[in-house]
């Protein structure tokens, strides 16, 4: 295995009417930010539910926070935070709101002239805002990692970063609380979890065999959940908390110890979100099965495993068995109603030119952790797209 280092301090509290201990959870005379999305919790009874816990609490809220949430937005919070001089954020809602709450934790801390710079030139941080999380969508794993994804709508850039500041302090994860989704959500949830765990474990063999097992896990539950919850005429308990717990551990830390991770597919998908808007796990769908063609060869160890294990594949010769794996991964992306080509969302050709030229533009030799994709590499991928 690799060398690793493992911190984590998310204080997790999982199932239904999880939310009745998060008064507990909030620092002492908090004047508290609600932050949240474009309205579904104030229709659901999330909102209530979570206002009900704030009782002796100053708090304010802040909405409007859009899917892939945009800097512009998310500085006028920011605003609001210094204006009356907030100090915890409560971030309600999917990976957007949590994104976008950790980078106004960090943003009404920065010290330097831009807070884009903390995006765009991994500007020094020191501090953040100590922030909550109470999920409705599960999907990113933003609940129980640093990470954050914000976009500049101006230029049209979607930018990630990570950082030990803005671990949520605490998450409440109550699978009821994704009963309202619409099923294009849901199928967003099941493809992002399963793409997450697929860059962490769809490299290369390095002796990380409990990893590779715990992967395998989350990659055979979603297989079995995910048609389920797509299915149901009405969400099922156990349905949803399998997809949300699934969805947590493949991307809270534990899957990346001391193996070797791509992140290839990420990459590309951001761009074709920050030039087409279309969905973050949609963009996966589309860009895998190529990053899975693309390194085939080289990733064949794994690959094979994969084919095994996760899909049971055992007929015919190795190459078959790599290709009817790729297959079957595009096949359950298309089971959950979700189109896997460029071609299927009107993108052509040039969009490819475009995302070279940025992808150049920032200096990248390589996409992905792995090693196995040059930058120029992705033209092959994404013609294998169209
Ligand atoms: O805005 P509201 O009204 O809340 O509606 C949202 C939004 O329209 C809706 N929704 C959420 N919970 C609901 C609900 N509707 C009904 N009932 C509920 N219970 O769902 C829509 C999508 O929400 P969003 O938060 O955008 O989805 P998701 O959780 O998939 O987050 C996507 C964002 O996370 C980033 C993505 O790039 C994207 O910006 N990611 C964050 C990561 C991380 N922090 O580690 C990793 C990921 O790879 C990803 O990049
Ligand atoms: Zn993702």
């Amino acid at each position: 295995m690799n060398n690793f280092q493992l911190y984590n301090p998310v204080r997790l509290a999982f199932g239904k009417g999880q939310i009745s201990n998060m008064g507990k959870m909030l620092p002492k005379g908090a004047r508290i930010l609600i932050t949240y999305g474009g309205g579904s919790i104030k229709r659901n009874g999330v909102y209530d539910a979570v206002v009900e816990q704030l009782k002796g609490f100053e708090y304010f809220e802040f909405g409007g926070i859009e899917p892939n949430p945009h800097f512009e937005t998310l500085m006028k919070a920011v605003e609001l935070i210094k204006k009356e001089k907030l100090d915890f954020i409560l971030a309600v809602g999917g990976g957007s709101v949590i994104d976008g709450s950790k980078f106004v934790a960090l943003a009404a801390h920065f010290e330097g002239d831009d807070p884009w710079d903390i995006l765009s030139k991994s500007a020094p941080i020191k501090s953040a805002m100590p922030l909550g999380a109470v999920l409705t969508l599960a999907a990113t794993g933003s609940e129980m990692n640093g990470n954050f994804v914000v976009t500049k709508a101006e230029t049209r850039e979607k930018l990630a970063r990570g950082s030990e500041l803005v671990y949520p302090v605490f998450s409440i994860l109550d699978p009821e609380y994704t009963y309202t989704l619409p099923k294009r959500q849901v199928a967003n949830g099941i493809i992002d979890s399963y793409v997450h765990t697929m860059e962490q474990y769809l490299t290369y063999k390095n002796g990380a065999d409990l990893q590779d097992s715990l992967a395998e896990g989350i990659l055979r539950s979603l297989i079995a959940e995910g048609p389920k919850a797509m299915q149901a005429d009405e969400p099922a308990y156990e349905n949803r908390e399998k997809l949300m717990w699934a969805a947590t551990l493949a991307l809270n830390g534990l899957l990346s110890c001391g193996t070797i991770g791509d992140w290839a597919t990420h990459m590309i998908g951001h761009e074709l979100t920050a030039l087409h808007g279309l969905d973050h796990a949609v963009t996966l769908a589309i860009v895998m099965p190529g990053v899975l063609e693309f390194t085939m060869k080289k990733r064949k160890e794994k690959l094979l495993q994969y084919a095994t294990t996760v899909w049971n594949i055992t007929d015919g010769d190795n190459e078959s068995r790599w290709k009817q794996a790729i297959q079957k991964t595009e096949e359950f992306f298309n089971a959950l109603g979700v189109k896997t080509r460029l071609g299927d969302y009107g993108i052509m050709e040039d969009t490819i030119d475009e995302i070279l030229k940025r992808f150049r533009s920032r200096g990248f030799e390589f996409i992905g952790g792995a090693g196995d994709i040059r930058t120029e590499d992705v033209e092959e991928i994404l013609k294998s797209r169209l």
